[in-house]
């Protein structure tokens, strides 16, 4: 019988789900099983894209013949050969004989070496940028070699801005009813399991990813149809901000994972004394034993922490066996940017340490602390002074918020959710500093992110604003990015008034702070970014800040507010005067200036804007 689910009144997922299979491509546990999906498009013309493993071509086949109803086959595309995608295209080229098979080249060189029938025949080859017109549909194919194999391309459907991605934000785990990642606890339930695929299957391709990214920066996305989990039709970004780290090799958290390998336990007993004094010091930790947890689970997770510290006992002369598979793994899947340490074991002739380090130091921005372990069969009460010192070393090794017990608890966490910055635009900004017991607070249109890597940005103040010269004093500062529901009143609080000579959080509700004691604004800002300054640059009437983001948050998914949005909807048009006086107002923010002639220099002594926002009244 049928199993299918409708995405759009013309999309509908033809796929199924397998919950046997033990080890996906036979090396991937997939203790929740697997999902191969299948989107079926109902235009004038009809169009498949990709098919399924062999596993649930039965169930594929009575979905695709349903959906259809009493329409034929018109095109089936192709987008990755892999045969966990692929293995019915053959039986569905005989139910379908007029069916054409829409892939580029490599496709299809690709398919001829996986089948044995007449496909070149069938074959209508597209190419970057090539489109495909349904009906009411226009399919775009972007090219997207090595996201997952050389020859993989996505789809583009501009009609409903959706797009196919193959391999690209997919997922294990099979789909237990829902379809939708929004139907779901992703976050909680299912992130694990996508970072789990993503770095086993696509994260040595890093920068192929990057490159798929920013095609799709280009693109109006409102749905992504990948080949396996979930379909993203919500907070698309809660992934695509994953997939920039991921694919930079960024670390998702600051803290430690510890992996060993431990025959008779005292290499464990070492990396377990290690794991407390550093939880001791405020330190997120993790651990694994790599005999026992599956090396792609802790390849994952290598992806998500800063911090690796590897402990193994020397086996053969080498590294132990599990550990010497977990390191090469590593090494293949292009980890970098990581800071490691290593302790090693051995009773006789420990030689795992450095063996290890050699892998290691293979890959990219791989820092290697020289604050490591060597024991002979077990650790010794004076070689717990060695961990004290190895455990100082990876902690001096991690930015200054993220070592203090207290701080490490407070929420949110220290923590930055890179996708903070994509709530950034030409918009308005509630800039927040605090200098001793005084907090100050103004309006700012300039924030923009110039780095990932680091996490820097750049902010612009006007030299007459007193958060000014507070941040001048302290490096500091908070961004709370305001959002469309922004009343009027907070630029009155914010933009109108002058610090210096008064409190403007007096009658505030807010007091919440960040974990650098800065306030922030809590309510009609969508997120908030903490930052400390590397570099100030003098130009003239403002100063640049160069900045390192220390915290970021989401606060709501509500939209920016943009410069554009403020001045149609939030700031009260000018009120005409009663007489007709001669003078200029300030755009900005409605101040009127008397007089038949505005000085070149002068600024509005209520929002500091100067002579060019001024119009003749
Ligand atoms: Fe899901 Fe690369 O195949």
């Amino acid at each position: 019988m049928y199993c299918i689910k409708k995405i759009t009144d013309d999309l509908t997922w033809v796929g199924a789900n397998d919950r046997r299979l033990a080890m996906f491509e036979g090396v991937y546990s997939v203790p929740n099983g697997v999902s191969y999906n299948s989107y079926l498009l109902s235009d004038e013309k009809t169009v498949l894209f990709d098919t399924v493993d062999k596993a649930v071509r039965q169930r594929f086949l009575e979905n695709v013949a349903y959906a259809l109803g009493d329409k034929t086959l018109d095109y089936i595309i192709v987008q990755h050969v892999e045969p966990d995608h692929s293995a019915a295209l053959q039986e569905l080229t005989c139910l379908y004989p007029d069916a054409k098979i829409v892939c580029n080249d490599k496709i299809l060189a690709f398919l001829e070496q996986f089948f044995d029938f007449d496909i070149r025949s069938r074959a209508h080859i597209v190419k970057e940028n090539d489109t495909l017109n349904t009906g009411k549909h226009e399919l775009h194919f972007v090219m997207a070699p090595m996201v997952h194999w050389p020859e993989v391309m996505v789809t583009y459907d501009s009609t409903d801005k959706i797009l196919f991605s193959a391999d690209a934000f997919g997922s294990f785990g099979a789909l237990n009813g829902a379809l939708f990642a929004d139907e779901v606890d992703f976050a909680k339930d299912y992130m694990g399991e996508a970072r789990r695929y993503y770095a086993n299957i696509v994260g040595k391709y890093g920068s192929q990813v990057s490159m798929l990214l920013g095609k799709a920066s280009k693109l109006a996305i409102e749905m992504i149809c990948p080949l396996h989990g979930f379909v993203w039709r919500k907070s698309i970004n809660d992934i695509l901000s994953k997939y920039v780290l991921w694919s930079s090799y960024e670390p998702e958290e600051h803290g430690v994972m510890i992996a060993y390998a431990s025959v008779y336990g005292n290499t464990e007993n070492a990396a377990e004394i290690l794991a407390c004094k550093l939880r001791d010091k405020g330190l997120k930790t993790a651990m694994f034993d790599v005999s026992v947890t599956p090396a792609s689970e802790i390849i994952s997770e290598a992806f998500r922490w800063s911090h690796l510290v590897f402990a193994s006992t020397t086996y053969n002369a080498g590294i132990f066996v599990t550990m010497e598979a977990l390191i090469h793994d590593l090494v293949a899947h292009n980890i970098q940017n990581r800071t490691v340490a290593i302790i090693e074991n051995g009773s006789w002739a420990p030689t795992s340490g450095g063996l290890i380090r050699g892998s290691l130091e293979k890959c990219k921005n791989i820092d290697i602390l020289d604050a490591g372990l060597s024991i002979k069969s077990s650790l010794k009460a004076p070689q717990l002074s060695e961990i004290d010192f190895m455990a100082d070393t990876i902690a001096a090794s991690f930015p200054a918020a993220q070592t203090s017990p207290a701080s490490a608890q407070a929420a949110p966490d220290n923590a930055i959710d890179a996708s903070t910055m994509f709530k950034l635009s030409y918009g308005l900004f509630v800039l927040t500093a605090k200098d001793g017991d005084k907090d100050n607070g103004c309006i700012i249109n300039t924030v923009t992110q110039i780095t990932v890597t680091p996490n820097r940005i750049t902010i612009a103040v006007n030299k007459l604003n007193f958060t000014h010269d507070m941040i001048m004093k302290t490096g500091a500062f908070n961004v709370s990015i305001l959002s469309e529901s922004v009343p009027f009143r907070i630029f009155e609080q914010f933009g109108f008034k002058s610090g210096k000579d008064t409190d403007k959080f007096a009658e505030s509700a807010y007091d919440e702070r960040t974990a650098n004691g800065i306030r922030y604004i809590p309510e009609h800002a969508n997120g908030v970014i903490s930052a400390v300054v590397a570099e100030s640059l003098d130009y003239g009437t403002h100063t640049l800040f160069v900045a390192d983001v220390v915290q970021a948050f989401i606060l709501s998914g509500e939209r920016s507010v943009t410069y554009q949005y403020y001045f149609d909807n939030i700031k009260p048009s000018p009120q005409p005067p009663q007489e007709k006086k001669e003078g200029y107002v300030c755009k900005i923010c409605g101040y009127i200036y008397e007089g038949s002639v505005l000085p070149d220099d002068f600024i509005c002594p209520i929002c500091k804007h100067g002579a060019e926002d001024f119009e003749k009244l």
